[in-house]
């Protein structure tokens, strides 16, 4: 078995306006996904998945003539998370050239699917590397990230940034421009997750903003403002100023609650945390449902947050510095 991980992260700034080329800066965060890979004498895929916040699952890809995969499991997110393997595995073939190569594939993820934390790019950085790995070539971070890219890409339809996957492939928090993905030097941040149980539909959120944007001037505008804050904000990054980072953090969410990307449960765990005496707090990734994520070095949010009605889970969460990490 070969096996390697690949963190989840927060967007301290810029989701959904990164995807009309303004910055973000993610952050990689200790919370992974591993994926080990067998390979196999046939050409089939075969998933099994357990700890994806749901029920353990096996799929089996590959049955029928077309090679269309024969799902057998109706959790739409489960179904998602085996397209994304489905599609990171046609990268592995590509890089190869092994294109008629199966493998047994196993997920096991601490990231909650769907909610604003990377899952899906944990788990396809985590795939082609040990895809890749297994048939004896190690990926560069930067080719392993375009990969990542390209996969996420073809699953979500052409509607993605960079952001993600590089951030997991190379850890640590980043800046991501159109093309141009870059480290950044980060201080220790407090960073606390509070997580409402849900999942949004990254899809659909992103092509309501496009809708928004193409109706009205200000929606664009508003998208543009968001640039703006990511660029305020990785000046306090580079300068350490927690404080100022977590007032942006709060502007920024305004913003996307403004794009229509918000829902009660997040604006609700945003209200506690910074009643809680965190510097800022906003949701984290596309949106609808999920995670947010605040700044607090204090037990104060995280405890609050365990006692809002609507978080189902509330952790600290340490900066990743560590991108993807062949553990066999
Ligand atoms: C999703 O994690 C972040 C979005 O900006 C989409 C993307 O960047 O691909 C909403």
């Amino acid at each position: 078995m070969t096996v390697s991980s690949a963190p989840g992260k927060v967007y301290l700034f810029g989701e959904h306006a990164v995807v009309y080329g303004e910055p973000a800066v993610p952050c990689a965060i200790e919370v992974r996904a591993r994926v080990g890979v067998e390979r196999r004498d046939d050409s089939k895929l075969r998933v099994h998945a357990d700890d994806l916040s749901l029920d353990g699952f096996t799929v089996e890809y590959g049955g029928d003539a077309d090679g269309r995969p024969d799902i057998d499991v109706s959790e739409s997110l489960l179904v998602a998370a085996t397209q994304y393997v489905d599609s990171a595995i046609e990268q592995v073939r590509d890089v190869t050239g092994e294109e008629d190569v199966g493998f047994d594939v196993t997920i096991e993820s601490d990231i909650p699917l769907g909610a604003g934390l990377g899952s899906s790019a944990a788990v396809v950085v985590a795939a082609i590397d040990a895809g890749t790995r297994a048939l004896g070539t190690t990926l560069e971070p930067a080719e392993l990230a375009e990969r990542a890219y390209r996969t996420e890409y073809d699953v979500q339809d052409g509607q993605a940034s960079r952001a993600d996957t590089f951030c997991s492939a190379t850890g640590g928090a980043v800046r991501v421009e159109g093309d141009d993905c870059r480290s950044l030097d980060a201080p220790d941040l407090p960073i606390v997750i509070g997580f409402d149980g849900g999942a949004g539909e990254t899809g659909e959120l992103v092509a309501g903003v496009r809708g928004l944007r193409e109706e009205y001037e200000f929606a664009a505008d508003t998208v543009e403002t968001v640039g703006d804050v990511v660029r305020n904000g990785e000046q306090a990054l580079a300068a350490g100023d927690v404080e100022e980072l977590g007032r942006l953090m709060n502007f920024n969410h305004g913003l996307l609650s403004a794009l229509g990307v918000s829902s009660r449960s997040l604006d609700t765990m945003v209200w506690a945390a910074r009643d809680a005496g965190a510097y800022g707090a906003k949701l984290t990734g596309a949106g609808g449902g999920g995670c947010i994520v605040a700044l607090d070095p204090t037990d104060e949010t995280e405890t609050a947050l365990s006692f809002t009605p609507g978080c189902e889970d509330a952790f600290r969460a340490e900066l990743a510095e560590e991108g993807v990490r062949r553990i066999e």
